[in-house]
């Protein structure tokens, strides 16, 4: 990768001693501001975690990190390997630490090394896996990435004072093999799409299109600024077709580890009913639906650390009881965990958004504004012949499960979505498998010259 490079003592040199002809070229090099930023996203095989990779440190080193949509910061391992001369502790009182947080000042016993310096500004990695938090200092470090278009990868661009939380080596735990860390794209002032937003002075906003493939060669994608979206073969801007719903705030965090007060960085939008077939789901305590704004339980989230939708108990009760009902006459074959209801796949019908199965509607804050869900999202293929309903039941609720819907992964692959900080909305566009395309399809040639 190369990088482009802003310094203004470097232009300076290069005014002073370059032709007229190189300084034009450095012209074009130091007026580059990217639109947009680009990751790859992956889906590993083992965890169905969604993993990406950008380049930290110096001298540089790719690094395989999960997407944690609703995390509130990028953490890495600093414990373990970590060897880079661009490393700067974050100190307490600084701008960086208010950024953070403020929580608080660190002190360590031990020869100096990444994670471990004094008067350093101290934060809580969290592992939303597994649910776990440790302590850490805050730091920067240089990260860089692709820029894009829109609809193919450009030029590498460098953060040289990236924020983010070191970890401890026993927080990689539960987390795909080789990952140094969580990468989160949360509501917070240090998220990633924050920091990159204000860096390169881009809108608050980012796509996030997830592959449902776990080959590494189709991979999915989140551009970071300024839309357009394309993927392969359409010629059209997907961010012209994205259906929008107010992203909700819940002023209790839902994070296994976070400051006091601190409200919840992750997305939530507000589903009123869900249907089946166009049919309202009965269920017996409406009231889970909402954010409890006391407790902060309640509500609906969207996660990409959940490989399937979480449901709590009596809702999931009654939508398999509703869906059941809904395909009486489709055979039924052996429940497969952590699934509750499968068929027999041989009598399912297969189209274009996939099995032929009753679509489910999240109906947002009006009967007209609503996520279909369609067969492909829905089934999940589990053995020959066998397709079971994607959603599992997240028994009853507790500090650990707060939110009564959390939409998964297998639910979000091959749906774009733009999460919008600065006008708090979500935009979808349901499945992209009717128009053809997949989130695997961005066009990766890059336009680099
Ligand atoms: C931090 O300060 C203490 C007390 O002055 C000292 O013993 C320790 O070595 C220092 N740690 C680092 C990492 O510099
Ligand atoms: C991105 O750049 C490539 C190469 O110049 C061009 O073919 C493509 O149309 C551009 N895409 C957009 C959305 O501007
Ligand atoms: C919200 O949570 C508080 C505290 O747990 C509880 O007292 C209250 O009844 C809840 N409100 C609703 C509408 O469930
Ligand atoms: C992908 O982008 C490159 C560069 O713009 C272009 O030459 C190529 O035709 C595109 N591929 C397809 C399949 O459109």
């Amino acid at each position: 990768m190369s990088m482009a490079c802003f310094s203004p003592s470097h232009l300076i040199k290069f005014l002073l001693f370059t032709s007229t002809l190189l300084f034009t070229n450095i012209e074009a090099q130091t007026s580059f501001r990217p639109k947009a930023l680009l990751l790859q996203v992956t889906k590993d095989p083992s965890t169905l975690q969604y993993l990406t990779r950008f380049t930290q440190r110096t001298p540089p080193k790719l690094i395989d990190i999960v997407v944690d949509l609703g995390g509130r910061y990028l953490w890495v391992d600093c414990d373990k390997g970590y060897v880079s001369s661009s490393y700067r502790p974050v100190f307490c009182r600084s701008a960086g630490c208010a950024l953070a947080g403020n929580n608080g000042c660190g002190q360590c016993f031990s020869p100096p090394r990444p994670n471990c310096n004094n008067n350093t500004c101290v934060v809580g990695p969290d592992n939303t896996v597994t649910y776990t938090g440790t302590g850490g200092e805050v730091a920067f470090d240089v990260v860089a990435l692709q820029s894009t278009n829109g609809s193919n990868p450009s030029k590498a661009v460098s953060v040289p004072r990236f924020i983010f939380g070191c970890g401890a080596t026993f927080l990689l735990d539960g987390l795909a093999k080789g990952v140094a860390g969580m990468a989160g794209l949360g509501r917070t002032k240090i998220s990633l799409p924050w920091q990159f937003s204000s860096y390169f002075s881009l809108p608050r906003k980012f796509a996030m299109c997830l592959s449902s493939s776990t080959n590494k060669d189709f991979p999915g994608i989140i551009i970071f600024g300024n839309s357009p979206y394309y993927l392969l073969p359409l010629r059209e801007d997907l961010s012209k077709s994205l259906i929008y719903t107010p992203l909700l705030d819940n002023p209790i965090s839902t994070a296994p580890s976070y400051p006091l007060g601190e409200p919840s960085a992750e997305y939530f939008i507000g589903v009123k009913s869900i249907k089946i077939g166009e049919k309202t789901v009965p269920l017996t305590n409406t009231a889970l639906l909402s954010i409890n704004k006391t407790d902060g339980y309640g509500g609906t989230k969207i996660s990409t650390v959940n490989p399937y939708t979480v449901m709590e108990s009596s809702i999931y009760k009654a939508f398999i009881g509703a869906y059941s009902e809904a395909t009486k006459g489709m055979k039924r074959a052996r429940s497969v965990a952590p699934f509750g209801l499968c068929y027999d796949s041989k009598n399912i019908g297969s189209t274009r958004v996939g099995p032929a199965v009753p679509v489910v509607d999240l109906v947002l804050e009006s009967e007209s504004v609503y996520w279909r869900i369609w067969g492909a999202n829905l089934m999940v293929e589990v053995g020959e012949d066998v397709l079971c309903l994607g959603i599992v039941d997240g028994g009853e609720r507790s500090p650990r499960f707060m939110t009564s819907i959390v939409i998964g992964g297998h639910q979000l692959e091959n749906n774009l979505l733009e999460f919008d900080l600065a006008r708090s909305r979500l935009g979808f566009s349901s499945s992209l498998l009717f128009r053809q395309t997949t989130c695997a399809n961005f066009n990766f040639t890059s336009i680099d010259n």
